[in-house]
C-alpha cells in the first residue's frame, strides 16, 4: 500500500468513494479543492493494487491535529487502508510536535468508532444534534507521547 499526498487528479476518485457511503458528509471535488487554500490542511491518498483506495484529511494546528474526514473504497474495506491513513496522520502529528489528535464522529457510525477505539482514541465529549440530520457526534481524542 502506498500513502502519499493527494493531487488534484485524485479528487474525482475521492468524490466517488464518498458517494459509496450513504449518509457520509461528503466534501465533493470543490471541498477538496478548497482545502488547497488552507496551509494547515493535509490531504493524503492511499493506493492499493494501483487504484485510489481511500483518503484522509486533517489540519495541523499545533499543538493539536484536527482530523476532518476519511473514507475507503468499498472493495478495499477491512484491508487496513483506514488504519494506514490514520497511522500516517499520527506521523505528521509527531513530526509537527503535536500533542493530541481530535475528531468528531457520528455516534451511529459503529465502524468508525471501532476503528478509532482500536487506534487508542478515547471519548472525551458528546455534541447532541451536531449533524444536519440531528445525529449526535462523539468527540474523541488521542494524546500523543511527548518528544524527548
Ligand atoms: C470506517 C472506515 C474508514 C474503515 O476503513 P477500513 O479501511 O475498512 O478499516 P481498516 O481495515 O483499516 O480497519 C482497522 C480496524 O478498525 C476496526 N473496524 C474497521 N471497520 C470496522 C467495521 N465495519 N466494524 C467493526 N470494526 C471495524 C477494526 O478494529 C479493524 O481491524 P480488523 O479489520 O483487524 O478487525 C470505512 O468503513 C469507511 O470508509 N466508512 C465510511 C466513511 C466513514 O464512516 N468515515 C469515517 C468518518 S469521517
Amino acid at each position: 500500500m502506498l500513502i502519499r499526498r493527494a493531487k488534484k487528479e485524485d479528487y474525482a476518485a475521492f468524490a466517488g468513494i464518498e458517494s459509496q457511503h450513504p449518509g457520509f458528509p461528503a466534501w465533493g471535488i470543490a471541498g477538496f479543492e478548497g482545502e488547497e487554500r488552507n496551509r494547515n490542511s493535509v490531504t493524503l491518498a492511499a493506493e492499493l493494487d494501483g487504484a485510489v483506495a481511500g483518503f484522509i484529511n486533517f489540519w495541523v494546528l499545533r499543538p493539536q491535529v484536527q482530523f476532518n474526514t476519511l473514507a475507503v473504497e468499498k472493495r478495499f474495506l477491512r484491508r487496513g487502508v483506514a488504519k494506514a491513513l490514520m497511522g500516517k496522520m499520527a506521523e505528521y502529528a509527531a513530526k509537527s510536535l503535536c500533542r493530541e489528535i481530535d475528531l468528531e464522529v457520528n455516534e451511529r457510525n459503529a465502524a468508525a468508532i471501532a476503528l478509532y477505539a482500536a487506534l487508542g482514541f478515547e471519548q472525551v465529549g458528546r455534541r447532541p444534534k451536531f449533524y444536519d440530520n440531528a445525529d449526535a457526534a462523539l468527540l474523541m481524542r488521542k494524546v500523543l507521547p511527548a518528544k524527548e
